[in-house]
């Protein structure tokens, strides 16, 4: 393996497979790290770590949710001559009224970003809002397929923000000058409410999906008829909380400022997903 190399972790997932992608788009050699991806690596077990880091020049660090190993694979990382990371985080987390945290997701990236921050390693942090990805690819992917958003959000909205530009800041943070020290907060260009949402998902897909606003009582109820335990079907209710309260409707300027360009539109997302067959069906 080159020096250069850079190690992505959670190289599956929504950010992370679309950082490889582009890493490796500009000829840079890339690391694939995950449980079930090219190069096997698993948070909760710390053998996988030392080959992962091997190395290793710069790190794109999806952490583990609900865990503070960030820390440990971060002291691990300066031990292998690490230079670069880039923290994967989220925006609200240091807002005590954003979301209850009782599953530890919170403080764990709070701790996460403290440990970077406390490295010495030239460090960047992207905290992202909702990802345009949750209807294509995440939470909400099974509600597209079967035509019906049913979920507790009110009339709230959200200003989604597509993983690729998500993937796009990351990458330039890894491979580019000035990033070090920065907090991008990132967002899409404007809120949407779920009706709008579904309304563009419609237009993209040419199927029709509709928004249907429940309670959370309605909703956790539903979760439960499906098989959720009430914990888990409760928990997942709390994540759409900040969508109903509006809390995740402002709008954030790390796309253009770590980039120099605005933040892709939900509108042209929900295209190129359809272009690329994405769309669950
Ligand atoms: N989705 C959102 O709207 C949103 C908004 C703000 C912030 N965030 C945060 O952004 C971060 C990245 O989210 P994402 O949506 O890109 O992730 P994701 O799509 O959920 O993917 C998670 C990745 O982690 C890997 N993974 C899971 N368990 C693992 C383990 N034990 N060891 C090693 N790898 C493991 C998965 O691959 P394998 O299963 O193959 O291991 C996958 O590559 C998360 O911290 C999330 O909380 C998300």
């Amino acid at each position: 393996m080159s020096e250069q190399t850079t190690l992505v972790t959670g190289a599956t997932g929504k950010s992370g497979r679309r950082v490889v992608n582009q890493l490796r788009a500009a000829g840079v050699p890339v690391r694939a790290a995950a449980r079930h991806g090219e190069h096997p690596f698993d948070w909760t077990d710390r053998t996988t770590w030392d080959r992962a880091l091997e190395g290793v020049r710069s790190v794109y660090l999806v952490p583990l949710d609900g865990t503070t190993l960030v820390r440990p694979f971060v002291e691990a990382a300066v031990r292998h001559g690490v230079r670069r990371v880039v923290l994967a985080s989220g925006r609200g987390i240091d807002d005590p009224h954003y979301a209850k945290d009782d599953s530890g997701i919170l403080e764990g990236m709070l701790d996460g970003e403290r440990a970077v921050q406390e490295s010495g390693l030239e460090w960047t942090i992207s905290r992202p809002g909702w990802f345009a990805q949750n209807f294509s690819e995440g939470f909400f992917a099974d509600a597209v397929r079967t035509g019906e958003l049913r979920l507790p959000a009110g009339d709230g909205a959200a200003s989604f923000v597509d993983a690729e530009d998500i993937a796009a800041v990351v990458v330039a943070a890894l491979t580019g000058d000035g990033h070090a020290g920065q907090v991008y907060e990132l967002s899409g260009p404007r809120a949407l409410t779920l009706t709008e949402v579904a309304a563009t998902i419609s237009g993209a897909t040419g199927r029709e999906i509709r928004y249907v606003p429940l309670s959370v009582e309605e909703h956790v109820a539903e979760l439960v008829r499906e098989g959720w335990s009430s914990a888990d079907a409760a928990g997942f209710a709390e994540i759409v909380g900040p969508i109903r309260r509006g809390t995740d409707a402002y709008l954030s300027d790390g796309v253009q400022r770590a980039l120099g360009r605005p933040p892709r539109t939900f509108a042209a997302f929900a295209d190129a997903t359809a272009a690329a067959g994405g769309w669950p069906s």
